[in-house]
């Protein structure tokens, strides 16, 4: 029973090491990229891109301790990984950089940005200093973090929606999960249309379709952008079916996946992100000169 154990306990450790050295690696080969890569993007994106820094920079510190511990899930940031949270991003662009180019590329004006998944804020504050005369709203499983809160005014509350004004934006933060359909429906009840739908919750076949079927399928507004982040295999074959179900009602929409940096930047491996528009916007990042590494088209 003993050396049971034993062997189990080596085993999970030998995993656990494997896992750690393959992220570490690919962590590697991602800076090793990013160092080598001198593409010069157009001055539309770069300022874009330094905006989006300086937000960052605006930010002492994204969570206190004390909200961190009080979230049962740590508001998806492991243990690990939250000595990065605050730490300077380089200028290779992040999943942020492409969400907040949208807009501004296609010139639209008064957008409505959903975002599915925000933990702490930190993609979600620097779109809110990145638009203007918009309306934003936030779905979590966590409170809203009141270290970015506090910058908000807050106007009403109301059970689980709290509503903001922040600049010339208005703010929803929507407390709910994706795996419960009332939440989802009620949620698009508020949202009615968007324009960027980012999906960062739970990334799972089911949690993604599960907010597909009952949330994005029914807010498309005219220009939209759909994206995803950790597109990993196991959610591949839930990707393909949300692109073949919007393709039968919008014949000429794009999709596909590529590797980005996310979060935390350069301090982590590069993510599989995924895009579904009905837009130029692949193309109009290429002729700013952004190139997206490891494209995979789907449609
Ligand atoms: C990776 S983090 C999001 C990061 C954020 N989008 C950003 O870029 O700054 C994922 C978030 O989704 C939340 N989440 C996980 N499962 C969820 C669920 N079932 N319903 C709603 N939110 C969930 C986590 O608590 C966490 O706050």
């Amino acid at each position: 029973m003993l050396i049971g154990k034993i062997t189990r306990r080596l085993y999970a450790y030998f995993l656990a090491s494997k896992k750690t050295l393959y992220n570490f690696l690919l962590k590697l080969l991602s800076n090793i990229y990013q160092l080598l890569n001198k593409k010069k993007y157009s001055s539309l994106f770069f300022e874009n891109l330094l905006s989006n820094r300086a937000t960052l920079d605006s930010v002492e510190n994204f969570i206190e301790k004390k909200s961190y511990e009080s979230s049962n899930d740590l508001y998806g940031l492991p243990r690990n990984r939250i000595k990065y949270i605050n730490k300077k991003i380089n200028q290779y662009p992040t999943y942020t950089d492409l969400l907040t180019f949208f807009p501004k590329a296609l010139k639209l004006k008064n957008i409505n940005y959903v975002e599915i998944g925000v933990s702490v804020l930190k993609n979600f504050y620097q779109i809110s200093n990145s638009v203007e005369m918009s309306t934003l709203y936030a779905f979590d499983i966590n409170d809203i973090n009141p270290s970015i809160a506090k910058n908000f005014k807050l106007t009403n509350e109301n059970q689980n929606i709290k509503s903001y004004n922040y600049k010339s934006n208005k703010i929803h933060y929507y407390k709910g999960d994706v795996f419960n359909h009332d939440d989802l429906k009620s949620f698009s009840k508020l949202v009615d249309k968007a324009n960027i739908i980012f999906s960062d919750a739970n990334h799972s076949p089911e949690g993604v379709l599960s907010e597909f079927d009952f949330l994005i399928k029914n807010i498309l507004d005219d220009n939209f952008l759909i994206y995803y982040d950790d597109l990993n295999k196991n959610i591949e074959n839930a990707f393909n079916y949300i692109v073949k179900d919007l393709g039968s009602k919008y014949p000429k929409i794009k999709a596909g996946s590529f590797l980005i940096n996310g979060w935390l930047g350069q301090n982590e491996k590069m993510h599989r992100n995924g895009f579904i528009t009905n837009t130029g916007y692949i193309e109009i990042l290429e002729r700013n000169n952004v190139k997206l590494l490891d494209m995979r088209i789907v449609k």
